[in-house]
């Protein structure tokens, strides 16, 4: 369905804490694509890469995407390599608004490697890592729209994205002032 907002980033770049707290204002549901993959295979992410390979994770993800197209008015934060394959952002558009919760490297490096526990980081020095996000970047700059996260905390993150939203949802009116279909904030939920 269209009316999802769905997060994309790299990893570090605050998609799970801004989901969260973006879904409250709203008094939406969020949910997390890793998530997803966790409840159905019944083990976390780090022991799905140790047991199964990425390859395998990656056709769990591939599984997840199907079922996203069954959501509707949700919040989602994908995993950082969900958008990052040929024909995923038109995919994933087509699912709502797609936002790229952007950062500089250095700034989303140094998140990444604080927070969780993260297989593909893992054994990876950083000049590696670098070139990963760099191979990802065209993927996620095909998002609807754009924040930079590099300086801000979440909640900042979360005000300029409900502006963003807002003016998003405003420029999609139908002449009768009805939401149009990408709307995202166009099923008469408010802030809270
Ligand atoms: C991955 C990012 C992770 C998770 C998995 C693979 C990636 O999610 O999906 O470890 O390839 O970038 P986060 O972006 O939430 O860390």
């Amino acid at each position: 369905m269209g009316d999802n907002v769905i997060l994309v980033g790299f990893m570090g770049a605050g998609k799970s804490s801004v989901g969260r707290l973006l879904a409250r204002r709203l008094g939406r549901c969020f949910v997390e694509t890793d998530d997803m993959i966790t409840a159905q295979e019944g083990r976390s992410i780090p022991d799905i890469f140790a047991a199964r390979g990425e390859a395998h994770f990656r056709a769990l993800e591939e599984e997840t995407v199907r079922l996203l197209a069954l959501k509707s008015g949700d919040v989602i934060a994908t995993g950082g390599g969900l958008p990052c394959r040929e024909g995923r952002p038109e995919l994933l558009r087509a699912m709502g608004t797609v936002v790229w919760l952007r950062g500089e490297f250095d700034a989303v490096y140094e998140r990444a490697q604080r927070a969780g526990a993260r297989p593909m980081l893992a054994g990876r020095g950083r000049d590696e890592i670098e070139a990963l996000y760099r191979a990802r970047e065209p993927y996620y700059r095909q998002a609807d729209l754009t924040v930079d996260t590099t300086d801000i905390n979440p909640d900042q993150v979360v005000s300029k994205l409900l502006l963003l939203l807002r003016d998003r949802n405003a420029a999609t009116l139908s002449p009768l002032g009805k939401p149009g279909s990408l709307s995202p904030l166009g099923r008469g939920q408010g802030e809270g």
